[in-house]
């Protein structure tokens, strides 16, 4: 009975034993797999931190224009990226005039629409899409091309007023680099 009891306790001792075994069992991995997380983690700061652009690096990223001063049928050229960005206060009758085109006539089909945030307002990289020149237009005095809108002299490309090829060697509109709105007057290229 003795040995019955003995046994009996043994075996509850046994279960109790192995329960206690696997719980420090359980511990020792969990805090193996937590230290080894950690470790991975810490060892790969360093190289996920030099991933990320420092702060000059992000500042050349996007550039603030200021467009409050420029009137109506005039436009400015700022630096984004080292590349110029025309900006355009499109008149009425260049916006009518672009919106008026069909698209089977350009030889890169876009709608204006698809080309501006605010009708009003081209944002625009103002370089020919042909071998890179900087087309005419910005100035008040400069040819405009048989569009109206901008020529590159390199080897005659006629951009229109939405800033689409037209004629002329260069196989693309120029591009719309990404840009948003920060107020009326205020944007954001970049
Ligand atoms: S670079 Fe503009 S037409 Fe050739």
């Amino acid at each position: 009975m003795a040995d019955t009891a003995s046994t009996a306790e043994g075996t509850a001792n046994g279960s109790s034993d192995d329960s206690h075994d696997d719980t420090k069992r359980d511990f020792l991995l969990y805090s193996t797999i937590a230290v080894g997380a950690a470790g991975t983690v810490m060892a790969a700061w360093p190289f996920i931190d030099i991933m990320n652009p420092s702060k000059d690096v992000l500042a050349l990223a996007s550039t603030e224009l200021d467009i409050s001063s420029v009137e109506e049928g005039q436009s400015i050229t700022a630096i984004w990226r080292g590349k110029p960005i025309f900006v355009r206060r499109r008149t009425a009758k260049e916006i009518e005039t672009a919106q008026a085109t069909e698209l089977k006539d350009l030889p890169d089909p876009e709608a204006d629409k698809d080309r501006v945030k605010k009708s009003q307002w081209l944002v625009m990289i103002g370089v020919c899409t042909h071998l890179g020149c900087i087309p005419l237009g910005q100035k008040s005095g400069d040819t405009k091309g048989e569009f109206g809108g901008w020529f590159c002299p390199c080897h005659g490309s006629h951009y229109d007023t939405s800033g689409r090829i037209r004629k002329g060697p260069a196989p693309k509109n120029l591009p719309i680099p990404p840009y948003k709105f920060i107020d009326d007057t205020n944007i954001l290229i970049g």
